[in-house]
């Protein structure tokens, strides 16, 4: 898989994508990812990505041109399936979306900054918006970090265990059951019986007993 990053602060972006697991699936070879600077893609003296919004509202809007390059460029060298925007106004992003994204070839992620960029570029370039949640952030970069790192994550051979991605919260609509380790007992707070009982079958059911009772009392709404 190959996921292009377009940004404005590319700085940004550098360590949440070169550590711990995304790391080692990079090393792998399990997805590229390449972050692109949009000021790169300018061609004006001051190399300016942003300009006054037309309507003489208060903030700054991404320019057009420079995007446009960067994409047109891009889509000459390789297909994309999705070329997603980051934004607070896009569909809430959650882990059906993740494993969706992450079972295909190339994608785009392009970041939002200042005020938005020129609707123009949504209306005929971006296939997909997604926002992280009803909140606003300064800029659309750390959503595609959470975006890149919600998809590598699941890509096969990046977790060690396999199992574990498919036993996270969210896989089966559930939440995650609790998880312990050694010390069995500390402070006089003791791990669960069942879990040290060597009996798999028993463990298992407890798990799924928990798994549905957090869920249940924490996010009913998933049940629904
Ligand atoms: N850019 C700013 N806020 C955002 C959000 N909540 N989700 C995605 N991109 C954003």
């Amino acid at each position: 898989m190959r996921i292009d990053i377009l940004t404005v602060v590319p700085e940004l972006l550098e360590s949440p994508l070169n550590e711990s697991i995304l790391k080692r699936a990079r090393q792998k070879g399990l997805v590229e990812i390449v972050v692109h600077n949009i000021r790169d893609y300018t061609t004006d003296k001051h190399r300016q990505v942003d300009d006054y919004p037309f309507g003489g509202e208060a903030g700054m809007v991404m320019k057009i041109e420079p995007i446009f390059q960067i994409i047109e460029k891009l889509k000459s060298e390789r297909e994309y399936d999705e070329v997603i925007y980051t934004s607070p106004d896009g569909k809430t992003y959650n882990q059906q979306e993740a494993n969706y994204l992450s079972t295909l070839g190339n994608i785009i992620i392009l970041c939002g900054h200042y005020k938005g960029i020129d609707h123009r570029i949504r209306e005929h370039l971006i296939t997909r918006e997604i926002s992280i949640g009803d909140y606003v952030l300064t800029g659309g970069e750390l959503a595609a970090a959470v975006l890149t790192d919600s998809i590598v994550r699941i890509i096969p051979g990046a977790i060690g265990d396999e199992a574990s991605a498919l036993t996270d919260s969210f896989q089966d609509n559930l939440l995650a059951p609790p998880v312990y380790t050694r010390p069995a007992e500390f402070n006089g707070w003791r791990v669960p019986d069942v879990l040290l009982s060597g009996n798999f079958a028993e463990i298992a059911r407890w798990q799924e007993e928990q798994a549905y009772d957090r869920t249940q009392r924490l996010r009913p709404d998933l049940l629904e």
